[in-house]
């Protein structure tokens, strides 16, 4: 009975090892890029963004969670925020560098603004435990997610 339990046990501390925390297993680089005015008129790291995956992000309650303050066109997507404008019509009202702006680091328009930023580590406060040190989404994340509201033209 002892040795059982004992493997068991032996089994449990392995199985505890297999767990890296992501921020450790995987580390995500924060582009360099240039703002000009408003806006970053280049691609991060020169990415082409893919517009499905960008939705997809959008919509997505676990990181993006973009929906918890804004409401977007996006079919079967009930409890949308009103904390922050409609994105629709956004990729009208906005360039495709004036949008990437924004989602790397809306606090450069607006100190106190309450939309995280995306593509930022430095300086930041109250990130959860597992966001330190890597950025919410990755330059070809922002990339995916830009492509995506530079299609919401009305
Ligand atoms: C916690 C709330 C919050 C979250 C989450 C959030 N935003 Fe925002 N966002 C805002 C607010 C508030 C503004 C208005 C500008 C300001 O107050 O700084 C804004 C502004 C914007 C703008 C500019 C809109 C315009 O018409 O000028 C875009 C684009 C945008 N957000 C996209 C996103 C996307 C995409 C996500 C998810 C990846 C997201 N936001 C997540 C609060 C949020």
């Amino acid at each position: 009975m002892r040795g059982a339990s004992q493997g068991w046990r032996a089994g449990l501390i392995g199985l505890a090892f297999c767990f890296v925390p992501p921020a450790l297993a995987t580390e995500v680089r924060i582009a360099t890029f240039e703002a000009v005015g408003d806006a970053i008129p280049a691609p991060l790291d020169g990415l082409a963004g893919d517009s499905t995956r960008g939705q997809k992000l959008v919509r997505d309650r676990e990181t993006g969670n973009c929906l918890i303050c804004h409401q977007a066109p996006v079919a079967n997507e009930p409890f949308q925020g009103d904390l922050a404008p409609s994105l629709a019509g956004v990729g009208g009202r906005l360039s495709v560098g004036q949008l990437r702006l924004r989602l790397v680091d809306q606090s450069k328009l607006n100190p106190a603004t309450l939309m995280p930023a995306y593509h930022r580590v430095d300086g930041l406060t109250r990130v959860a435990a597992r966001y330190r040190n890597r950025p919410v989404f990755s330059a070809q994340e922002i990339e995916d997610v830009v492509a995506w509201l530079a299609t919401l033209k009305e």
